[in-house]
């Protein structure tokens, strides 16, 4: 562990640095909890940018079932077990990382916050948190990878409809240094929004978090211009709006992006096991289960649920998982359902707007934390440990409330 010198090593020593804080009368800066932490982001953001992160799709149920889908899960606690040393990390690629969590891609970091993706590539590098960076950008992607040298840091492609400008964003990703490519494959269309709706309001439509595309000579083509400065604000929206999203993206775009490279090839917005195994058919190396925290197609299933059987689908891949992830418990819950990695999307979002890169920081430093101690607690010194003992299936009831999950 290498997270912390100080302490015992483990992510949980984050706490001992609070209390000890709290001696010489500091508190922390950030709420720790996450609807204190999403209240306080309410409180600073612009209204419509607040709707933008906080909504989902349609009335919010596969957002709120996301998250209660976690209670459907409790970990048997363990007693007189040594866990003097809790071991979280997890091996990607290769690579082993000693944080099972990573930064799930966000497009409008750059309006949460002025400078908000490479603040949370700092934040992400500091804690050694590895992250995936979103095609939607204030900055174009040069800047975000360089941002968090040393870090693991995959490129999340919206595929455009244009084969040139989708070539151009692998190949800038690849010669970027980039460690992998992640194709989002849930937003071949923007779902039905209605705090967006309700607001009349997207982001992009305001020009924010288009870097990538407005920097990309074949955007230039695109819009008709021959530079970047030709670029109207009215041209650059209208050509984002006609070439954001393809709807006939299918699994022959899919081989023509493997041709174009060795690096690992994700597919993330899955959760039917049968297109899990086609994508592994289709050459690619892993895969996200996510419903993309309920933004896309509302309809009540979440994307916890889909998990165990996207994994038994493509064994010895990689399964990455988000969607609902609120809390330290909920990581370790992920985890032990068998997830190669957990994503963090709305709460870090919340912590930038609230703080930058200390307030990204700070969220995932508190759900490091708080699952390394869940796993002490309950005796488990490893993700195989309570893999092999620690979840079992419960009996819950809940309402739907409609709220802001
Ligand atoms: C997203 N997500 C997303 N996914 C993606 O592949 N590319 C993107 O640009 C975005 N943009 C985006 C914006 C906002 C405001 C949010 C909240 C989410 C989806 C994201 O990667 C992840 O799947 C969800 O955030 C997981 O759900 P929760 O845990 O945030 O509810």
């Amino acid at each position: 562990m290498s997270v912390d010198a100080a302490g015992s090593g483990n992510f949980g020593d984050f706490q001992d640095g609070i209390y000890a804080a709290g001696v010489g009368g500091v508190q922390p800066r950030f709420p720790l909890l996450y609807g204190d932490l999403r209240n306080r982001a309410q409180h600073v953001l612009d209204a419509r940018i607040f709707a933008y992160v906080a909504g989902g799709s349609g009335n919010g149920l596969t957002q709120t079932k996301n998250v209660e889908a976690f209670q459907t899960y409790g970990i048997v606690p363990r007693m007189l077990r040594d866990r003097t040393t809790r071991d979280l990390s997890v091996t990607l690629f290769g690579r082993t990382f000693d944080t099972p969590i990573y930064v799930a891609p966000v497009g409008v970091l750059g309006a949460v916050h002025p400078d908000g993706d490479l603040e949370t590539a700092k934040a992400a590098t500091k804690v050694g948190v590895p992250l995936l960076c979103s095609t939607l950008s204030a900055c174009p992607m040069e800047e975000t990878r360089a941002a968090a040298a040393g870090n693991l840091a995959f490129f999340q492609l919206y595929p455009p409809a244009d084969a040139e400008l989708s070539e151009h964003f692998v190949s800038r990703a690849i010669d970027a240094g980039f460690d992998g490519i992640v194709i989002t494959v849930d937003t071949g269309q923007l779902g039905w929004r209605p705090h967006d709706l309700q607001k009349a309001s997207l982001p992009m439509h305001y020009g924010q978090c288009l870097a990538n595309y407005t920097s990309d000579p074949a955007f230039w083509r695109l819009a008709g211009v021959n530079s970047e400065a030709e670029l109207t604000i009215d041209k650059k929206i209208a050509t984002w709006d006609r070439y954001f999203s393809d709807p006939t993206f299918s699994w022959g775009h899919v081989d023509k992006i493997r041709a174009m490279t060795d690096l690992p090839l994700l597919i993330k917005g899955i959760c039917a096991p049968e297109d899990a195994r086609i994508a592994i058919d289709h050459g690619v190396d892993g895969i996200v289960c996510s419903n993309h925290g309920g933004r896309q197609a509302n309809g009540g299933l979440p994307a916890l649920e889909s998990l165990a059987a996207v994994i038994e689908a493509v064994p010895g891949h990689p399964v990455l998982f988000d969607s609902g992830v609120r809390t330290g418990v909920d990581v370790v819950k992920a985890l032990a359902l068998g997830a190669t990695m957990v994503g963090v999307g709305r709460p870090y979002v919340y912590g930038l707007a609230v703080g930058g890169a200390e307030g990204v920081e700070f969220v995932l430093r508190c759900l490091l934390a708080e699952a390394d101690l869940t796993m002490g607690v309950d005796c488990y010194a490893s993700i195989a440990e309570i893999r092999d003992y620690g979840l079992r299936r419960v009996e819950y009831l809940s309402t739907h409330t409609n709220r802001l999950v």
